[in-house]
């Protein structure tokens, strides 16, 4: 069955504790957590001290995406800070293998993520040594936008790719009881969703329809 991930993106950032723990009792599987730089998008969130601060409200999977042009300082303190799986992007400026190398060396989840410009075979060569594939269905930076068709494709190739592989695709942007269903049929095993799940009045019905 496929996972849902809500991003706290759209959460209540006054209340982000709260939050977190009403998510996850609604039936979160994972939480994702957008960390913004203001350099590799045009857009910043929050780092390690939030992600350790929300810690205790949960025990669910913490799925923390790096939209960073740097991530290679931050795996530490997001690691010290609670996260369980660790997406960087292939069009980052560090060198992927010695990131991924850091990342794993923590014993986390490795994830890369590629932008909806970035062909799907650049991720080729890292398909053995990485557990995740974040394919963004919008221009990473912000929640609420709509969602890229294109990135159906690029799933559905992925998943040929993939084979028996133990990676897992996950899809980022726009997604919405519209949208879902076309990314599980497309061979998506976690759906990301900020605004849908954040905006709904009830996270649970949310979820449940996610899940489909
Ligand atoms: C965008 C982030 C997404 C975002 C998704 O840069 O990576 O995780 O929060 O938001 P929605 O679901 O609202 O498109
Ligand atoms: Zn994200």
């Amino acid at each position: 069955m496929v996972q849902i991930a809500p991003s706290i993106l759209s959460a209540d950032f006054a209340n982000l504790g709260k939050d977190v723990k009403k998510v996850s009792d609604a039936g979160a599987d994972l939480i994702h957590i957008d960390v913004m730089d203001g350099h590799f998008v045009p857009n910043l969130t929050f780092g390690p001290v939030v992600v350790k601060s929300i810690r205790s409200y949960t025990d669910k999977i913490f799925d923390v995406h790096l939209m960073m042009t740097n991530p290679a300082d931050f795996i530490e303190p997001f690691v010290h800070a609670g996260a369980d799986m660790i997406t960087i992007h292939l069009e980052c400026a560090d060198e992927i293998p010695t990131l991924i190398s850091m990342i794993k060396k923590h014993g986390k989840k490795v994830g890369i993520s590629i932008k909806p410009s970035t062909k799907v075979s650049d991720i080729i060569p890292y398909l053995p040594d990485i557990d995740l594939v974040l394919v963004m269905s919008v221009e990473p930076g912000f929640g609420g936008q709509s969602f890229q068709k294109t990135a159906l494709n690029k799933i559905a190739e992925l998943k040929n790719l993939i084979g028996r592989k133990p990676v897992k695709i996950s899809v980022d942007g726009g997604i919405n009881d519209i949208t879902a269903p076309a990314c599980i049929l497309a061979g998506a095993d976690i759906l990301v969703a900020g605004s849908y799940v954040f905006g709904a009045r009830s996270y649970k019905q949310a979820i449940d329809k996610l899940k489909g």
